[in-house]
């Protein structure tokens, strides 16, 4: 079975849905219970075989994230894969960039992956196998303005996935770190003028996770996965 976090977002929402559809369990959290309760609605409608389960969640808090591993074990006694895509962002300038929003981003976006994997990893290594996706982004290798809390946060996930890439690597556990350029939602059209600019379907983004789910991939164990948007030229030979 497979959890997503911030399977109400847009990537999130199309990862849920893609791995649903390929058959398997999904349990969807966020913080926003009704939307995932919708959600888990309209895939056991859409994809009968699929047992899914709506979890409220805050990445942030502990206690939160304890009661959601327990629930989530409860209901399906394992968890193959975690999908890390609960995120925020925030556009500050460096002059006054207020510390709440430093806070929150690290908190969210590279405190939410640590939880959850502390809440969840024994499982995996008692089995000897499991799948840990981290959603980083382009932003977890490069540095961009007005960015600077999201691509520090990105880049401690980038970080964070190596290491326990390395230290898991004995126990049957993989983890990668996926670095999709600038994906369609609402998280980006809230924050950046993206007219005229080609940006990735979220769907993109749920293909290449399918096929690492399904074992068609097997990069190399902490590697960092890169999405190339529509407009990205390919880097010179
Ligand atoms: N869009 C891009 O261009 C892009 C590119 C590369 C990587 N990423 C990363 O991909 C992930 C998904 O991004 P997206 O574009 O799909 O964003 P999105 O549509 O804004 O979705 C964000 C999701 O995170 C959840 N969330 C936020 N804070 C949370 C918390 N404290 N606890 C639990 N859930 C929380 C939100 O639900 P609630 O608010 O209901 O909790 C929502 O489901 C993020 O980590 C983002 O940084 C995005």
């Amino acid at each position: 079975m497979v959890l997503v976090t911030g399977a109400t977002g847009a990537i999130g929402g199309a990862i849920a849905r893609t791995l649903a559809e390929a058959g398997a369990n999904v349990a969807v959290a966020s913080r926003t219970l009704h939307l995932s309760e919708t959600l888990v609605r309209t895939l056991e409608r859409d994809f009968p075989g699929s047992r899914c389960l709506p979890i409220e969640l805050d990445v942030t808090k502990p206690p939160s994230v304890r009661n959601m591993a327990e629930k989530l074990l409860k209901r399906y006694h394992r968890i193959d894969i975690v999908v890390n895509a609960a995120g925020v962002m925030h556009m500050d300038q460096v002059l006054d960039a207020p510390v709440e929003n430093f806070t929150e981003t690290l908190a969210t976006n590279v405190g939410g992956p640590f939880l959850v994997v502390s809440a969840l990893v024994e499982e995996m290594i008692q089995r000897r196998s499991g799948l840990i996706l981290n959603l980083a982004g382009v932003a977890g290798l490069k540095g961009a303005p007005f960015l600077a809390a999201y691509c520090a946060s990105k880049a401690a996930l980038v970080s964070l996935t190596q290491s326990w890439a390395e230290e898991l690597d004995d126990c049957g556990v993989s983890v990668y770190a996926l670095c999709p350029d600038l994906v369609d939602s609402p998280m980006v059209r809230g924050l950046l003028n993206v007219d005229g600019v080609p940006l990735l379907a979220p769907q993109a983004v749920a293909e290449r996770v399918l096929v690492l789910a399904t074992g068609a991939e097997r990069p190399e164990n902490g590697a960092i996965l890169t999405l190339p948007g529509p407009g990205t030229l390919p880097a010179p030979a």
